[in-house]
Formats: structure tokens, C-alpha cells, sequence
């Protein structure tokens, strides 16, 4: 058992609802407080005065400057196990041309499928790894990561074969997704239906007997898989016990109802959701996942973050990092943004990289500091947590707690 303090505020997240819209004042902050850990669970947080006359034998470590302690975050849609770069698509979109057409012209997705191909396993670890490590930097520590750049059986096993090594290497927790459904790779001969039936007999079933994930997402856009075809291949992924997510409205309405009447855990992207489908979405248990470092990388407009917490869905915020519509990275800075357009509170802000995106996840053992839950924080060295927002992303991050050790 450990004591952990004294931190000028630790806000908790304690008590707060799932779902809706939230403000500042609802949040619980202790004042000079400190954290009590015991392998790896939070067992008492308070002031840190009476926690130490509490329990007057305990180990201490101090916390000798003036600092904040926020849950650490979770990261719940990232494509971070790649390979090669796509700055020549940011060329091509800044001179004119779409996404789609790029995509329709052999550059996007299918442009990282060849590269994350050619890769090999120890250089698709490496990177990935660095790209864990960074979003550790940030105070984030639990990280989805999505297959979806191999596209046939032999790489997409690759890719979370990697994914589940990578496990061996870091504290954060990982969460694997197949993605086989990102696109109809060029070189598969047959139509999209054929190959949606390739995923759930040739892939899938490896998937599960390897246990390399057990969470299957999908594209559904003018791009990639239509709705019908796309309702079909997810109700059979769920009969075969995966969960299900989807990449919907990103550029064409109509998806997240898909991702709501398949019953799926979480519909991610949304920026062209209209607003009779985000009412459809907000009063379901489909997760709204907002992705502004896409609508910062292409230059869309932000998913209706407000009118989804108005209408009282479950939002949450996630970085979607992958090398074409989202190569930055930095969710603190790209949830900092997405309040200024979307005019949320740091509660809601908190909220959607904490409990709210962690449920995303299935994992409600973290993202609020109280008894019970995983010894996950991150602190920043300021006298008041609004700053880590305010300053959007460039005050850093001064330590990581992972299972109640510092990393
Ligand atoms: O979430 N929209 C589809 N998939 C990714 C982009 C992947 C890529 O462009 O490589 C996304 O934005
Ligand atoms: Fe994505």
C-alpha cells in the first residue's frame, strides 16, 4: 500500500453519469489530495492530511512540486501499426483533390495496405511500440489499436499478431480490433460481398482461435462497404461472439443507424451525421465517438459533439491516429480543439477521454479515480487541471501512473 501526494487538486470523476451533457461544476475536486494505491487499485482517495493520520505507517512518495492528478486517459480508435507515411496525400488533398478520389485512384488506405505489407514484423513492432510510447507521454494508457492495412488472411494476422506482442513491451493496456473491413483490397478477386464472406470464414475464425481480438469494426462509406452488405457481415461477426464497431458518417450519412440497430458498442467518426440519425444515435447504448484529429487532418467539419451530449448520448473522444486522415497523434491537443468548436466543457472533455471512452471498451474497471478502480493517473504540473486543456495539448504531461507505479 502507498500514498501518493500531496496533489494540489485530483479531480476524481466520481459520480458522474454515463451519458448527456455535463458541466464544470459537477466535477468533484479534492484539494490538496492524495491517492492511495494497493497493487495496482485505487483504495482510498481524500486530503492528503487525513489520509496520512488514517493510516500513519504508510508509505509515502511525495509529490514535491505543485501539481494536478487527472485519471490517465484512454485512446479508443487509433490505426497506430503501420507501415510507410502518407504526406503525399496531405500534398494531394492541400492542391485539390478528396479523400475519395485519392482513395479511388490507389493512393489512401490502399497506399498504407502495400506498405504495412512490405513491412516486417520487427520493424511493424518497433514503430507501433514508439507510437504507444508517445501516446503513454501523454497520459494516455489504455490504446484500441485496429488491424485494417493488411487485407488478406496472411497480414491481417500479421498486423495483430503484432498488436498482441506489442502487449509484452508496455504497461498501457491494449485492445485489439480487426479491421479486415477497412476496404476490398485491390488485389482480391470478387465483389465486396464475397469478400466480407473472405473476413467471416477465412479470418475471423483465426482470429478467435488465436484469441488476437474480440472486437471486429468496419468502413461503411461510398468507398468501401455499402450499408446492406455491411449490416449482414456485422450481425454475423456478432453471432460469432465478436464485438462491434463501426467507422460511420464519416463523409456520408446513414451508417451510425447501422451501427445502433446492429447493436454495436460504439459508431466512431460521425462528421456528416444528421441530426434525426444523432437522435437515433444519443438515445441508444452505442457509444458516439467524436475523431476531431480526422476533421483536423482532412479539413471536415467536427462531429456534433454538442448535439450528441445535448440529445443525451454517450460521447466519447478519440485520436482515430492512423498515416492518412488522422497522422497526428496528439489527442489532448485534438479534444482541446474540439471543445473550443463544439463549445464542451472540460467535464464533458474529461469525461470523454476518461470513463466514458474506457466503457467504449468494454472497461469500466478505470477512468475514475476512486476505490476500486485501476491505478491509472496522470499528472501535470499546474495549480489548476483547467490549464491541461486551455494550453491544448502543450503543457505536458509531468508523470504516468500505470497500476499505481509511476512509468
Ligand atoms: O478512421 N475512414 C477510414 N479509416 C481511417 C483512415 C484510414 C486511412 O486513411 O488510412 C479513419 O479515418
Ligand atoms: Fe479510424
Amino acid at each position: 500500500m502507498k500514498l501518493i501526494g500531496p496533489f494540489k487538486q485530483i479531480v476524481t470523476l466520481a459520480n458522474l453519469p454515463l451519458r448527456g451533457k455535463l458541466s464544470d461544476d459537477q466535477l468533484q475536486i479534492i484539494k490538496d489530495g492524495g491517492i492511495i494505491s494497493e497493487n495496482g487499485i485505487i483504495r482510498k482517495t481524500g486530503n492528503y492530511k487525513d489520509l496520512k493520520s488514517e493510516f500513519p505507517d504508510i508509505e509515502t512518495e511525495t509529490i514535491e512540486s505543485v501539481q494536478v492528478a487527472l485519471p490517465a486517459f484512454t485512446d479508443s480508435h487509433t490505426h497506430i501499426c503501420f507501415g510507410g507515411n502518407r504526406a503525399n496525400d496531405f500534398a494531394m488533398r492541400n492542391a485539390g483533390k478528396t479523400y475519395l478520389e485519392i482513395a479511388e485512384s490507389g493512393g489512401g488506405i490502399w497506399s498504407s495496405v502495400q506498405h504495412t505489407r512490405n513491412a516486417s514484423d520487427e520493424e511493424l513492432l518497433k514503430t507501433t511500440l514508439e507510437r504507444i510510447n508517445f501516446l503513454i507521454s501523454l497520459g494516455i494508457t489504455t490504446i484500441e489499436i485496429k488491424s485494417g492495412y493488411g487485407l488478406d488472411v496472411e497480414n491481417e494476422l500479421k498486423m495483430l499478431r503484432v498488436i498482441k506482442k506489442a502487449q509484452n513491451f508496455t504497461k498501457a493496456t491494449l485492445v485489439p480490433t480487426c479491421l479486415s473491413a477497412h476496404l476490398k483490397p485491390r488485389d482480391f478477386e470478387g465483389n465486396n460481398e464475397e469478400y466480407l464472406n473472405y473476413i467471416l470464414d477465412e479470418i475471423l475464425p483465426k482470429v478467435k482461435e488465436e484469441n488476437l481480438a474480440n472486437r471486429v469494426d468496419i468502413f461503411i462509406e461510398k468507398s468501401a462497404f455499402q450499408p446492406e452488405e455491411s449490416k449482414s457481415f456485422l450481425l454475423k461477426a456478432k453471432e460469432m461472439g465478436f464485438e462491434i464497431t463501426v467507422h460511420a458518417d464519416q463523409f456520408t450519412a446513414g451508417s451510425s443507424r447501422i451501427a445502433v440497430e446492429v447493436g454495436a458498442k460504439s459508431a466512431d467518426h460521425l462528421e456528416a451525421t444528421v441530426d434525426e440519425d444523432i437522435q437515433f444515435l444519443a438515445d441508444s447504448e452505442t457509444v458516439a465517438v467524436a475523431l476531431p484529429g480526422a476533421s483536423l487532418g482532412l479539413g471536415e467539419k467536427f462531429t456534433p459533439a454538442r448535439k450528441i451530449l445535448d440529445g443525451g448520448g454517450i460521447l466519447a473522444i478519440a485520436s482515430d491516429w492512423n498515416p492518412g486522415s488522422a497522422p497526428m497523434g496528439n489527442l489532448i491537443t485534438q479534444a482541446s480543439i474540439l471543445a473550443t468548436f463544439e463549445k464542451l466543457s472540460t467535464a464533458e472533455v474529461l469525461a470523454g477521454i476518461t470513463f466514458r471512452s474506457a466503457f467504449a471498451l468494454n472497461l469500466e474497471d478505470r477512468g475514475t479515480l476512486e476505490e476500486g478502480k485501476k491505478a491509472d493517473f496522470v499528472t501535470f504540473k499546474t495549480d489548476n487541471f483547467q490549464n491541461v486543456f486551455y494550453q491544448q495539448g502543450s503543457l505536458k504531461a509531468e508523470s504516468v501512473y500505470i497500476d499505481g507505479e509511476k512509468i
